[in-house]
């Protein structure tokens, strides 16, 4: 780990040890995997949805190869499979994710990373990367985009979602329940501008980006959580965002 990492690495464990019980990425949503599938009223899947729905309508999926990058259960793989895309792979860090898709998806083609290498890719084999909700789980994020750079065509798409980094720098943390505990799941800032320039170093160029923030229209999800102290602090904070680059 470098110098920059340790500190990144830092300041997440600082904001993250306020409340909560902290979880690696992988150990959390192992735990997660049980109920992610039936979280209810969870403002950041909520959005999220919207998210990519919008940003896919914009692109053509058929008959193209797409990778879902961290696909956790495959939560949208009923909105990409209903584009009649070639074949769908996906990856993720957690087993117990990746079993829950294998359930709805018995044939699915899907494999569980570690280090962010994807061995099981061939070079320039997809025409579209999806990632929702991941990257910010990730502290190399050069290392894990030099790799999906390896993999993906050149003619080619990247969308990618998740939790704003304006959000996580003012100590917004993620969180989910299991039973009574409160388990924060580790995260790690990367700006959006840090994001485009490495994408830009491939030769990408953002077509479309969208962010939703914390304002009166999204008051109710955390009225549900008994959260409104949270919806005070963090209020006219950007709590999402999706973006979509292509080359
Ligand atoms: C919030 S979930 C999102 C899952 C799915 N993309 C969705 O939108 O429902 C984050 C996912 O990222 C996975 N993840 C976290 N770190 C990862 C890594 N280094 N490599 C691959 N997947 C990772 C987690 O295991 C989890 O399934």
């Amino acid at each position: 780990m470098n110098i920059l990492e340790k500190i990144k690495k830092s300041i997440n464990h600082f904001y993250n040890t306020k409340n909560n019980i902290i979880k690696s990425p992988e150990h959390a949503y192992n735990i997660w995997a049980d109920n992610y599938d039936d979280e209810k009223d969870n403002l950041i899947l909520y959005y999220d949805n919207i998210i990519l729905k919008e940003l896919i309508s914009k692109i053509q999926l058929k008959d193209k190869i797409i990778f879902d990058y961290g696909c956790g259960t495959g939560r949208n793989w009923s909105l990409i499979l209903n584009k009649n895309p070639a074949k769908v792979i996906g990856c993720d860090i957690s087993k117990k994710m990746l079993h829950k898709l294998n359930k709805k998806y018995p044939n699915a083609d899907v494999y569980q990373s570690k280090d962010l290498m994807l061995p099981f890719l061939l070079n320039n084999t997809c025409d579209i990367i999806i990632s929702t909700l991941v990257i910010a789980h990730i502290i190399d994020i050069e290392k894990m985009f030099s790799e999906w750079e390896r993999i993906i065509k050149n003619k080619s798409d990247i969308i990618i979602t998740d939790f704003h980094p304006e959000l996580l720098a003012k100590g917004g943390v993620r969180t989910f329940k299991n039973g009574t505990e409160i388990i924060t799941i580790e995260n790690y800032y990367h700006s959006l501008k840090t994001i485009e320039e490495i994408l830009f170093r491939f030769g990408f160029k953002v077509n479309n980006l969208i962010e939703f923030k914390i304002d009166e229209s999204v008051k109710h999800f955390y009225a549900k959580h008994k959260a409104l102290n949270l919806y005070e602090k963090f209020y006219n904070t950007p709590f999402i965002y999706g973006i979509h680059l292509s080359r």
